[in-house]
């Protein structure tokens, strides 16, 4: 077995885990306090669950760098070596609020490029995973491509910052020309339904890398098209704004926010 299938094995252990202390938690406190606004969430459950993955990273790949939402990682300022990125629970207003479509989601990058990701929904019991160059799995079967469907052929996805925030126009423009637009509060969950076609495209503002790691890779194991607003590469040492899509929804959301 490949190293990199160990360590997808291991992943794959760890995310158990995690699932199974996440389901124990359910009825107990989540100690919940705001972080920089009142709907910027931080719960026990996030810092701990953080704290668990950064120990076993720490203790089998000690020399590796990890870049995580809840501070336990490392101050990270270059993709040279391998680099870890963390987002112990995504959609932590929803995990508040819903106790569902939320989800835990892990990246590994070696000298910036892709190695493997994952994007855990737990309440549905649905993990996709990702190995370079082997596509996307949903519980260990392949995901389908989907057509590559035009901007005018499908729903897009977004954030509720972008959609009601924003002020260019041709925002409202973007969620006209498409059949409708879907918020589901959780950046790796959009990137999934992405994936499986529900959506032609999801684009989002000022998205954190950690919320974007395991979706890069997943956009390119599927085929499809990932980029900042301007049509350049996402970097994974800033914030980006970004649109994952179809290659032909993709090439008229970049004109169209180029115009
Ligand atoms: C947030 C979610 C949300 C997106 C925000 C993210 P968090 O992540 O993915 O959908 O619109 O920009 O910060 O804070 O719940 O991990
Ligand atoms: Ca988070
Ligand atoms: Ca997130």
């Amino acid at each position: 077995m490949t190293d990199l299938k160990q360590k997808d094995l291991l992943i794959k252990e760890w995310l158990e885990e995690i699932k199974t202390y996440i389901i124990e938690q359910k009825n107990e406190d989540l100690e919940v306090s705001q972080k920089t606004a009142d709907n910027d969430l931080v719960t026990r459950m996030d810092k701990t669950i953080e704290e668990k993955l950064v120990g076993k990273i720490r203790s089998h790949f000690p020399s590796d760098k990890i870049v995580g939402e809840e501070g336990f990682g490392d101050q990270v300022d270059s993709l040279e070596g391998t680099v870890w990125f963390i987002d112990p629970i995504d959609g932590t207003l929803n995990f508040v609020k819903q106790q569902e479509n939320f989800a835990v989601m892990i990246a590994v990058y070696t000298d910036g490029i892709p190695e493997c990701g994952y994007v855990y929904d737990i309440t549905q019991n649905k993990l996709y995973s990702s190995i370079k160059g082997e596509g996307v799995c949903c519980n260990g079967q392949q995901v389908q491509h989907p057509e590559n469907l035009k901007l005018n052929e499908g729903m897009i996805a977004s954030s509720s910052a972008l959609m009601g925030n924003e002020k260019k126009p041709v925002i409202r423009e973007i969620g006209r020309t498409c059949m409708g637009v879907r918020m589901r509060g959780s950046a790796g969950l959009e990137t999934v339904e992405v994936l499986k076609g529900n959506v032609i495209a999801y684009i989002a503002s000022n998205l954190k890398p950690w919320d974007v790691a395991p979706g890069l890779l997943f956009m390119s194991e599927m085929g499809m098209t990932a980029s900042q607003f301007d049509g350049e590469e996402i970097d994974l040492l800033k914030d980006n704004s970004i649109i994952f899509a179809t290659n032909n929804a993709h090439k008229e959301i970049v004109n169209m926010l180029d115009a």
